[in-house]
């Protein structure tokens, strides 16, 4: 039965990872996928997280089944990390939240509930977007379109080409929008650019599906979270996933959650009935460990605070990394103005490389990116930099 099977191709980004396991040169450097190193090149156990699993782990806690949304206590922690304590739409019930597994576990969640909720309407994604956006949602049953986003020439947000494109779609036109620390680009809406998107997404009855797995990566947990605000305040329904791979640094736990912003209290309870319906014939209700030790930090100011330092500190590293990246190219001579990359904001950097450059980068120096030429900034350390701008420095 499996004679025929054809060879899929590797995940492009995740896919980066099989290829340098497999690679045998000692100076190797992974920029492809999106995971903070410190600056030793290990990825970090946060101090936050390790106090929490302590005092967990010690109590020995049972493992029985989950609630198939998850832990109240942990979704009640999402939804005011989102929405801040004192949101009146969490007063009002307006906010259904279920744990998920990290971000691409809420993305699938949603787009499998949207794609039962609305099954004629097409999803729309940025051009360019995360690589998996589109696969995702095609496999959800969507047929997916671009709209304009990342000016090459300008290195910055085509804000006109966007808008232009979302006041003509169809109402009921799913677009997903990333919420902050735009990947691959690390380009994003300024506030006054938010503000006109929320008008066109309510004057033209779209829906609007925010990305937000980078919170605390450009400016700070509640910055961060101004699109999401904006669109609360707003009074639309809108539909979040978010995760806590990044910025808890709990990548393989797979916590993220789901949220979706309703119209009543009523309202809520009928669409949770439908999530939890979509969950529980995907995989039944999610598992204890991660999430139950974010909802710890979270609730406690003591761990929160740790948390929120140590987060701060990842922030500031990669700002670094981008400084000395930049001026280490114009040290090495190399002509082209690359001051772009101190702008963008996250992890990445859409460096404006070629496939072909990216490709002479692993094969000549074991050094990985996405072919799109996006590169983890977060990979770098003061030990491997100037290894990485030898390497590019050569290609260009
Ligand atoms: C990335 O874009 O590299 C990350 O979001 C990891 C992933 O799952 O692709």
């Amino acid at each position: 039965i499996f004679s025929a099977v054809e060879m899929a191709p590797r995940d492009p980004i995740l896919g980066l990872n099989e290829a340098f396991g497999a690679d045998t040169r000692t100076t190797k450097v992974n920029l492809g996928v999106g995971v903070y190193f410190d600056e030793s090149g290990k990825i970090p156990l946060l101090d936050a997280v390790k106090r929490a699993e302590k005092t967990r782990i010690e109590s020995l806690p049972a493992r029985g089944y989950q609630p198939i949304e998850g832990a109240p206590a942990y979704n009640q922690a999402v939804q005011k990390l989102l929405f801040g304590n004192d949101s009146p739409l969490l007063a009002e019930g307006r906010v259904v939240t279920a744990q998920a597994l990290g971000g691409t576990g809420a993305l699938k969640v949603g787009a499998d509930y949207l794609r039962r909720l609305l099954p004629d309407a097409k999803v729309y994604i940025s051009d360019p977007s995360w690589e998996n956006h589109r696969a995702l949602f095609e496999t959800a049953g969507f047929t997916v379109e671009t709209y304009p986003y990342y000016d090459a020439a300008a290195r910055g947000v085509n804000f006109d080409g966007m808008a232009a494109c979302l006041k003509s779609l169809p109402a009921g036109s799913i677009v997903v929008l990333h919420a902050c620390c735009h990947n691959p680009t690390g380009a994003d809406l300024t506030e006054a650019q938010w503000r006109e998107i929320i008008e066109i997404t309510k004057a033209r009855g779209l829906v609007g599906f925010l990305d937000m797995a980078y919170q605390g990566f450009a400016d700070g947990i509640a910055e961060d979270a101004l699109a999401l605000n904006l669109f609360a305040a707003s009074g639309l329904q809108f539909v979040v996933s978010s995760s806590f791979s990044k910025s808890f640094s709990l990548y393989g736990e797979r916590v993220g959650a789901l949220s979706i912003v309703t119209a009543s209290k009523d309202e809520s309870a009928r669409v949770m009935s439908q999530i939890k319906r979509t969950i529980r014939t995907n995989y039944s209700n999610p598992p204890t460990h991660g999430g139950s030790v974010v909802a710890a930090v979270l609730s406690s100011p003591e761990l929160r605070n740790v948390w929120e330092t140590e987060l701060a500190g990842m922030r500031d590293r990669i700002r670094t990394m981008r400084q000395s990246f930049v001026q280490k190219l114009q040290a090495k001579g190399v002509a082209q103005d690359f001051s772009f990359i101190i702008k963008q904001r996250g992890m990445f950097s859409y460096t404006g490389l070629s496939a072909d450059q990216v490709a002479r980068m692993q094969n000549e120096f074991g050094v990985y990116a996405v072919s799109t030429g996006r590169i983890c900034v977060a990979a770098m350390n003061t030990r491997n930099i100037d290894y990485v701008v030898d390497a590019v420095a050569a290609v260009l």
